[in-house]
């Protein structure tokens, strides 16, 4: 028998750094997802393969890599740690054959490694006869996010296990918005890898270094998810797209955006976007665009000519869904 789980991405639409601080950030899943295929091995190793070229063998926790040596090991181990935290949960002596196809960039803001996470801790699960519900995926999968980002806020996981909108809040129970309209959003990846963890850690540094200048900064940004939230429940695209772009600024003040970003913002709001911000964890990674249906591919066109990457992406309700192969 084996089981698929299939994850979302998603994107910050206000709110990213800031939640790290208990300000509420308002994020969407997206319609771009991973796939997470499981069987059981009679041994005891756990075996994974990714479509990024890069396979690997656990015994325990020794690591032999196959394809891609010993440094593309970053991307299995977080998989290894959510598989591991299940068969450890469920008490099972068995090993395990995982195979990820993903269409999420990998370390770019979209919450790939969240998203691959829940994806792994629900097909292993069920793949035992059981169906997590879904604070319990939340809670099995940090410790897989912890090692990729050292101190999540959990949003990541959150929104990937629930689809749709919510308002989250570090601690606090996610807050789901129903949002009729749909949210076009266009994507621009600048390919420019970063850590989100060592964003996060240059953030606390300089609020730190300038709390009477930034701590203002960091209420306000809550302040405005807050209007972005009522903006989406009345359907204005307009109003929240100039949110999203405020939002921009407030997040070059505390210093997570960089020329290759803004290049690509400044691209599609001149192209007519409604609002465009980093989306993530900034210093590289992806923006976002918010775009009507028809301006869509005219905004991207823009974001490619100015040297990004595109995805077109719409909200999706489907949070993580599994099923048995065979
Ligand atoms: O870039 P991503 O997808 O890892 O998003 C990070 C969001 C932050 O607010 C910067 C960090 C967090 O854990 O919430």
């Amino acid at each position: 028998m084996n089981v698929t789980a299939s994850a979302p991405a998603k994107v910050i639409l206000t709110g990213e750094h800031f939640v790290v601080y208990g300000e509420p950030a308002v994020v969407m899943a997206i319609d771009c997802y991973v796939h997470v295929t499981v069987s059981e091995r009679l041994d005891r190793a756990v075996h994974i393969v990714s479509d990024l070229g890069i396979s690997g063998l656990y015994a325990g926790n020794k690591y032999s890599p196959e394809k891609r040596g010993p440094q593309a090991e970053n991307v299995l181990r977080p998989v290894n740690i959510a598989a591991k935290t299940v068969l450890d949960l469920l008490e099972k002596k068995t090993g395990l054959e995982i195979k990820v196809d993903s269409q999420i960039p990998v370390a770019a803001g979209l919450g790939s490694s969240g998203a691959l996470a829940v994806a792994t801790v629900a097909a292993v699960g069920k793949l035992f006869g059981t169906d997590f519900s879904r604070d319990e995926l939340i809670k099995l999968s940090f410790d897989s996010e912890k090692f990729v980002h050292f101190e999540p806020s959990g949003i990541d996981q959150t929104i990937s296990s629930s689809g749709g909108v919510m308002v989250y809040r570090k601690g606090k129970r996610p807050n789901p918005i129903e949002v009729k309209s749909e949210i076009p959003i266009v994507i621009g990846n600048t390919g420019v890898p970063r850590k989100t963890g060592d964003l996060v850690n240059a953030v606390r540094k300089r609020l730190n270094d300038f709390p009477d200048v930034l701590e203002p900064i960091v209420h306000a940004a809550g302040d405005l998810s807050t209007r972005a939230v009522k903006a989406l429940l009345d359907g204005n695209l307009k109003r929240l797209g100039e949110l999203m772009s405020i939002n921009h600024g407030l997040l070059s003040a505390i210093g997570v955006s960089n020329e290759p970003l803004d290049r690509l913002v400044y691209a599609a709001r001149k192209a007519g976007a409604l609002g465009a911000k980093l989306t993530g964890a900034g210093g590289g990674g992806c923006m976002i665009a918010l775009s009507t249906l028809e301006d869509r591919e005219k905004i991207a066109d823009a974001i490619r000519e100015a040297g990004g990457a595109t995805i077109i992406a719409k909200k999706t309700n489907a949070g993580v869904q599994v099923w048995v192969n065979e």
